[in-house]
């Protein structure tokens, strides 16, 4: 059970210490092995996912993940950028379907912008495909906009675009998943206006045949994007393209007013996998020493579930973490008063000792 570390920009090394001492804490064969990636893999190597960084994270059975970027790497040329490193892990290790549970921790009701009634017990999955549509489509570019009004002038372009199979694939896993839950499934398009979604729906629709104790249905985007936020207990599984599932999982993450609590798996095929919490490098608060490690801890159970079939140990983690929120230790983003206070490295030790102590 081979894991590369790449922990990344901003509080990302942070985060992933914490969650590297529990799995150390776990007593498995692991071997973890590191590497420079985003912001840092550019300091040491030149370039954001570094030749070797990239040889790592293919000859490993999965990666755990911290976050990249910093706005002191906004004016570097695309191809350079942080960003590039989660893109170009996506597309080298063909990991095109990304789970996003979001969760509301009933000890966490309140953080919740919304009301406790609208959220509390919510629990959704949002299957984002990862490694098509606007995001990798070609052609793109700036070129000379060659007809209609604006002809002559510079236009910025992208392409839309899903491959049949490409459809099929992140739906299995989809369907997958909701038989394994409330058998109720939400596919997310813009068949109204979009050839490529028009095509989604109807590919979805025919894979769901083999599927018949899944019920599916279908939602327009912005009507996803309001469903979510009037009624989100809704939702059971959601699958969406990748634009779509980007904006949709930031609006679900934010439900649950606790963006520092939601873990993520990327998957290939074999379920190889790469696993980052779903917040960002967040580099404000970075080396303070008080950024939440608890997404990130919960993204290693995910990837003991899902990567290395240890439903036990993923289930310690997740009991553990549970025990820790119970017990009313807190970090700043889901302080309340009354709570106690602790920072990143007092996270993790919390989780550990609660994992000790049911052990
Ligand atoms: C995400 C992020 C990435 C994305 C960025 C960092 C490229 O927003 O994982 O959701 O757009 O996919
Ligand atoms: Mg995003």
């Amino acid at each position: 059970m081979k894991i590369a570390i790449l922990p990344g920009d901003g509080i990302g090394p942070e985060i992933v210490a914490q969650a590297v001492k529990v799995l150390q804490a776990l007593e498995l064969p692991l071997e973890l092995e590191q590497a420079a990636v985003g912001g840092a893999g550019y300091e040491a190597h030149g370039h954001p996912l570094p030749q070797a960084t990239l040889a790592l994270a293919k000859q490993a059975d999965a990666v755990l993940f911290g976050a990249v970027g910093d706005w002191k790497y906004d004016n570097l040329e695309r191809p350079l950028r942080p960003e590039q490193a989660i893109l170009g892990l996506r597309r080298e290790l063909n990991l095109f379907a990304n789970l996003r549970p979001a969760i509301l921790y009933p000890e966490l009701a309140n953080a919740s912008t919304l009301k406790p009634e609208v959220v509390s017990g919510l629990d959704i999955l949002i299957v984002r495909e990862l490694t098509g549509d606007i995001y990798f489509g070609k052609p793109r570019g700036v070129r000379t906009c060659p007809d209609g009004q604006f002809a002559g002038q510079r236009e910025g372009f992208d392409t839309m675009r899903y491959a049949e199979g490409e459809i099929r694939r992140i739906a299995h896993v989809a369907f997958q998943a909701a038989q394994k839950r409330q058998g109720r499934l939400t596919s997310v398009d813009k068949a109204n206006v979009l050839e490529t979604f028009q095509f989604w729906k109807e590919i979805v629709t025919d894979t769901g045949l083999q599927y018949p104790d899944v019920k599916l249905d279908h939602m327009y985007v912005d009507n996803a994007a309001m469903q979510l936020v009037r009624a989100p207990k809704n939702f059971d599984v959601i699958v969406t393209g990748n634009m779509f599932g980007d904006i949709l999982s930031d609006a679900a993450a934010m439900l649950t007013g606790s963006i520092g609590m939601l873990p993520s798996a990327s998957l290939d095929e074999n379920n190889k996998g790469l696993y980052e919490p779903s917040h960002g490098s967040a580099p404000d608060i970075a080396g303070r020493d008080v950024a939440n490690p608890l997404a990130t801890i919960l993204s290693a159970a995910m990837m003991l579930r899902y990567t290395f079939n240890q439903e036990e140990a993923a289930q310690r983690i997740e009991r553990a973490v549970k025990q820790v929120l119970a017990q009313g230790v807190r970090t700043a983003d889901i302080y309340e008063p009354g709570m106690q206070k602790v920072g990143t490295r007092g996270m993790g030790e919390a989780v550990l000792a609660a994992l000790r102590s049911a052990a």
